[in-house]
């Protein structure tokens, strides 16, 4: 039975995703920034295939936990940073946990053995931090598709950006590592909600 990380595995997406590897047989380890806040993960006990699941604390500004979390698995799942637009500080609330946490993530799963498939919840912010107003230089008749080149504004919200600067620093280090022992998948979310 693979071992599946999914890093924020306790939020919105992340409990589907746990959901949906639970229903398919896999072991599951989630991860939970404050282990002492059951709430935000309790509903995960209730899942069937539960006695499958392990939850530990994860901060992804922390490589020894990131290390440790990372461990046993096989595929990894990184939706593990702040889906939060009302912010007051976004350097510490947004760019240190979304860029800092993916270069983390990064550098310690290249010294991490056994992973196959790693996948990264990414946002349409990567291609446009205006979303969903258009980008600057777009008008509501052209078309835009994932040819063009990604644009970026520092007027756009900082949530946006740092979505979009995490997903440059994960291409640069595709293209920086072409003969990794696994596979790298961003998934470039719009809304997801319910
Ligand atoms: N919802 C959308 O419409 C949407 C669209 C595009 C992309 N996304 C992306 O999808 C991912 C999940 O979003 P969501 O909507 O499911 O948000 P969410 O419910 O707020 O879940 C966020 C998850 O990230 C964890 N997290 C936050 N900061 C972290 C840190 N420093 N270290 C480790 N884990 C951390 C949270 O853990 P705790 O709850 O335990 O703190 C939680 O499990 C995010 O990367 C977001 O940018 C979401």
């Amino acid at each position: 039975m693979k071992k599946v990380g999914i890093i924020g595995g306790s939020g919105f997406i992340g409990s589907y995703n746990t959901q949906k590897f639970l229903n398919e047989g896999f072991k599951v380890k989630v991860s939970t920034t404050d282990i002492t806040k059951r709430e935000k993960y309790e509903h995960l006990l209730s899942l069937k295939n539960a006695e499958c699941l392990e939850i530990v604390q994860l901060d992804v500004e922390n490589k020894q936990q990131l290390a440790d979390f990372l461990q046993g698995c096989e595929i990894v799942i990184h939706g593990g940073t702040p889906f939060q637009l009302d912010v007051k500080d976004p350097k510490t609330e947004l760019f240190d946990p979304t860029i800092k946490g993916t270069e983390n993530f990064l550098e310690v799963i290249q010294n991490t053995s056994g992973i196959e498939k790693v996948v990264f919840i990414a946002s349409v912010a990567a291609y446009n931090t205006h979303f969903p107003l258009l980008p600057e230089n777009k008008t509501e008749d052209d078309q835009i598709n994932e040819s063009d080149t990604p644009f970026m504004s520092e007027q756009s919200h900082p949530y946006g950006q740092a979505k979009f600067i995490a997903n440059q620093t994960v291409n640069k280090f595709i293209a920086d590592n072409p003969n990794l022992n696994f596979e790298i998948t961003s998934v470039f979310a719009s809304w997801c909600y319910g």
